[in-house]
């Protein structure tokens, strides 16, 4: 068994900082108790937030792993660490979305929750500088971001993973409504799931009483967060077979 020891500070975003440790292609990844929206516009720091996604995070990557989708996940240290594998990200935001909302629905003007037959596939060109533009097959391939048969593969496993999450999330009495993931490439030049899914990245409804379980909550100001946070967790627990 290694032990992993933090090195030096690797990167800061919006929500975790990465550090390098004594292992090459291990990096230590420590969620904050911070939430922003708006681009990093609208941030505000709250007590237990990055313990819960990190747990939440955790628990959808093992069951990922457990149900053969390829990701950097290697395990949880402790209430707000997690050990991942090293990555080189594709400057890509990858989302799907089950039902209309937020920006499909502002651009098509249709209405809110309209069910789509077939998934809706998106990519977004990573750029806090440009605010995250929407990018086509052919501007990813005209800038090099990634050839043809990657946005394959991307496309491929987005699709799989909404499969299986919808699959964690019914189970939860929660419908996904759209959500957002990033990949990176590893060691090998494999594509891999990569970055965190949790409340943060994803549009989570509940199926009875219709309320938001996801970032919505403080984006529009509908209340306590973290709390909201909590439930998602504690019905992932149950489901995941963790409580
Ligand atoms: O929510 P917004 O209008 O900014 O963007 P969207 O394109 O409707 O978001 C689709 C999904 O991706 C939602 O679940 C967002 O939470 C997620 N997303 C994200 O995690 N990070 C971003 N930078 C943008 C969207």
């Amino acid at each position: 068994m290694v032990d992993y020891e933090k090195k030096e500070l690797l990167y800061r975003g919006k929500a975790k900082e990465m550090f390098a440790t004594n292992v090459s292609d291990v990096v230590w990844v420590h969620y904050m108790d911070q939430v922003t929206a708006l681009n990093g516009k609208k941030k505000v720091q709250m007590t237990d937030k990055g313990t819960t996604n990190n747990q939440i995070s955790s628990l959808i990557f093992s069951d990922l792993t457990a149900n053969g989708i390829p990701n950097d996940f290697i395990k949880q240290i402790d209430a707000n660490n997690q050990l991942v594998k090293k990555v080189q990200i594709i400057p890509l935001e990858v989302v799907i979305r089950n039902f209309a909302s937020s920006s499909f629905e502002r651009k098509f003007a249709v209405d809110h929750l309209l069910k789509f037959e077939q998934p809706v596939k998106e990519f977004f060109y990573k750029s806090d500088k440009l605010d995250d533009p929407f990018i086509n097959d052919s501007q990813i391939k005209a800038l090099n971001i990634a050839t043809q048969q990657q946005l394959d593969q991307m496309r491929d496993l987005a699709l799989k993973i909404n499969q299986r999450l919808r699959t964690i999330f019914a189970a939860m009495q929660i419908e996904l409504i759209d959500f957002k993931v990033e990949f990176g490439l590893d060691q090998t030049g494999e594509i891999i799931l990569a970055d965190e899914i949790s409340p943060d990245s994803c549009r989570l409804v509940d199926q009875k009483t219709k309320e938001s379980l996801d970032k919505d909550v403080f984006r529009k100001g509908l209340g306590e967060l973290v709390p909201v946070y909590k439930t998602v967790l504690q019905r992932l627990q149950k489901v995941e077979g963790h409580n």
